[in-house]
């Protein structure tokens, strides 16, 4: 099996999560916990090497990736010792990466901005992840533009949409090349049990009235969060997964809602639900969910990056619609949780074309 190479824009908790679990799923095939299958369409953690990573902070760009993903403002938990990897951090371009809040807390790097196309052809990048933060929009763009000019894939793990907004998508499949988004869709988050918990009331015959799901969390994401400026699209993203699962409208409010520094990469999720049922009888739900932020993408983004490989070998171009639609919250088709994994695994196994 060919090695998968991937490169990285943004090193933060999500990069740190992803290598961390890609160098201890490499280790051993016995323990596999979180990930769909340990191997899926013959590519094991084990294909997956990464070959450039980009970034804006001081404290990370010209160090070894296995150091930068424990630099900085990181702050997720260190569960995998991660050998040296060979790779320097780049100094990716900034336009508005760092926002208003980040600033404070992030030191930027003096040294010359890098070539990323040229970057990503040197190292004989397949695809490129973005891990940039939420409201990035420009900086997103220009990465999107880079993989495109670079002739490699594309996986938005946030919510600028490029995989979802069909002029992108067009412009991958142009150049025949594969994307997957937008804003990857954590393994046991707030996003899948929430849009789950309300296709159990429609599917059960109950109508649901209305809902809403907060979220804190201490990491700079839910720091770089609290710009309501940069939001519109995580909210739009985290609501359209949900509002999906009902043939009719119901009163929303979802988003990010507050930082509570102490809980570094804790993030805590409360979700109301307000419904009738037979008779015209109330029911409300009021769960909460706390899980650590950046492990819970981690194994979705090895499904993705494996998925995004198989389209790869197999010349599939522009959005990938199945796979979007299990790892992302914003994909291109919104489906439940069951039936997208259905799909992506019938795209897997070659029975399905995208
Ligand atoms: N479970 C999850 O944690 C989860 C789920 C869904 C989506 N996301 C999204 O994934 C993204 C990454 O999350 P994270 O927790 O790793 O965030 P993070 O804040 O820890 O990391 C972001 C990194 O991007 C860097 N950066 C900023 N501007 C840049 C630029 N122009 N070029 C290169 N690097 C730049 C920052 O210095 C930082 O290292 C966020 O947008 C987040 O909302 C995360």
């Amino acid at each position: 099996m060919p090695k998968v190479r991937v490169a990285l824009a943004g090193v933060g908790n999500c990069a740190s999560a992803l290598i961390q679990g890609t160098v201890k799923y490499s280790e051993s095939s016995s323990d596999t916990v979180g990930l769909l299958s340990y191997s899926l369409g013959g590519i094991t953690p084990k294909d997956i090497e990464f070959v450039s990573a980009f970034d804006v902070d001081s404290r990370k760009v010209g160090r070894d990736l296995s150091e930068a993903i424990f630099s900085g403002m990181n702050n997720t938990p260190r569960f995998q010792e991660v050998p040296s990897m060979g790779v320097k951090v780049k100094r990716g371009p900034l336009l508005d990466g760092v926002g208003k809040y980040l600033k404070e807390v992030i030191p930027l790097s003096g040294d010359p901005e890098a070539d990323v196309v040229k970057e990503l052809k040197d190292s004989g990048a397949d695809m490129l992840v973005n891990y940039l933060p939420v409201g990035s929009t420009r900086a997103v763009q220009a990465y999107a533009t880079s993989a495109l000019n670079a002739g490699v894939a594309f996986i938005n793990a946030m919510p600028v949409f490029i995989a979802s907004d069909p002029s992108w998508a067009e412009k991958f499949k142009d150049k025949g090349l594969p994307v997957a988004g937008d804003d990857v869709m954590s393994q046991i988050g707030a996003t899948v049990l929430h849009k789950t918990l309300v296709k159990l009331l429609h599917d059960r015959g109950a109508k649901v009235e209305e809902t809403y799901q907060l979220n804190i969390g201490g990491d700079t994401d839910f720091l770089n969060m609290l710009e309501e400026s940069r939001l519109a699209d995580k909210r739009e993203s985290k609501t359209s997964a949900v509002r999906a699962m009902t043939p009719y409208p119901v009163p929303t409010r979802i988003g990010p809602s507050d930082y509570v520094g102490f809980l570094k990469n804790d993030k805590v999720c409360y979700i109301w639900i307000k419904g009738r049922y037979f008779g015209n009888t109330p029911v409300t739900i009021e769960a909460k969910l706390h899980v650590v932020d950046a492990p819970d993408s981690g194994g979705v983004m090895i499904d993705a990056i494996r998925g995004t490989k198989i389209a790869l070998q197999r010349g599939v171009a522009g959005e990938l619609v199945s796979l979007s639609s299990y790892c992302f919250k914003h994909p291109p088709q919104q489906l439940p949780y069951d039936e997208a994994k259905e799909r992506f695994l019938e795209f897997v196994e070659g029975r399905r074309e995208r």
